[in-house]
């Protein structure tokens, strides 16, 4: 289990808090989405968490240890991708596993085995310099794996890929998630969030507004709404009922009675536009 518990952080030590209050919960095995525009604290809170920066108030535990007292073994125990591909350019796509693969005392995975994984095994003896902007992140990616983590930091491991490249790697993240990996996922992309989340943190201006399943979130914030299509003298209507009010119930049972209704579609909200509605800003 992951706990943050009252985290801040100022970078430049002048009362300028890049991330306040932030506090939350990841039990093991479970995908943690941190959703929120440019510059809302996220990729702060992952390099607190990873021992990238410093934790300057708060609490960071793993296990119930804190995260200053974890000696080099918690490396072992982390996957991180970095949302600025750190790459070693001269270096090809397998030699770079294979170096990183070296800084580790414990198993590590075969690296052609993982650029296999994520679609790179044609591209291994390439130079990383000459792989496109999404190789580099299907590289990173990979490079994540390679000491079998146990907890995985993914920053936006699906932005600037093609949709099935996206795809894979989102079946991937599912795929780890189901052999055991506890993952930290940081990304803009609400729709991702909703599919891969089981919980969802909004964080706007350093602070976190809104914590849960995909599901209450929406439930709580969003109106649900149905779409009920009708056939009069052989013309379709629709009608968009709110179930939250009376007379919109009554219209619809009215409707699914008589047998007018030819077809019945509950509309959920979207995270976005919860998002929306809870900061008054969107994601992008
Ligand atoms: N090294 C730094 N020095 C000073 N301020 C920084 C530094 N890194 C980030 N910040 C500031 O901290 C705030 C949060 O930045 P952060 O990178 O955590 O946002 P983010 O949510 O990851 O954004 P993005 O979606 O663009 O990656 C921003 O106001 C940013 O300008
Ligand atoms: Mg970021």
């Amino acid at each position: 289990m992951i706990e943050v518990r009252d985290v801040y952080h100022d970078y430049e030590g002048k009362g300028a808090y890049a991330v306040q209050g932030v506090s939350f919960t990841i039990p093991d095995g479970a995908i943690f989405g941190f959703l929120g525009p440019s510059g809302a604290g996220k990729s702060t809170v992952q390099g607190i968490m990873t021992g990238l920066l410093r934790l300057q108030k708060g609490s960071v535990r793993y296990d119930g240890s804190d995260i200053g007292s974890m000696g080099r073994s918690f490396f072992q125990r982390i996957g991180v991708s970095f949302e600025h591909p750190n790459l070693y350019g001269k270096l090809t796509g397998y030699e770079n596993l294979k170096y990183f693969a070296g800084l580790f005392q414990g198993p590590t995975e075969d690296p052609m085995q993982l650029l296999d994984m994520v679609g790179l095994a044609d591209a291994a003896k390439r130079r990383a310099s000459a792989y496109s902007k999404g190789m580099k992140q299907r590289l990173v990616f990979a490079r994540a794996l390679i000491n079998k983590p146990s907890i995985l930091f993914l920053d936006e491991p699906t932005s600037g890929l093609d949709p099935a490249t996206a795809e894979r790697i989102k079946a991937l993240i599912l795929e780890k998630r189901d052999a055991g990996c506890t993952v930290f996922l940081t990304t803009h992309n609400m729709l991702d969030a909703d599919r891969l989340c089981d919980t969802v943190a909004f964080l706007n201006s350093g602070r976190i507004v809104a914590m849960d399943s995909p599901r209450e979130l929406k439930l709580a914030y969003g109106s649900r709404s149905v779409k009920v299509e009708t056939r009069v003298d052989g013309r379709i209507e629709t009608h968009t009922l709110f179930p939250a009010r009376e007379e919109d119930r009554n219209q619809l049972s009215q409707l699914i009675s008589s047998g007018t209704a030819e077809t019945v579609h509950s509309q959920e909200a979207t995270l976005e536009e919860i998002f929306i509605k809870l900061t008054g800003r969107g994601l992008g």
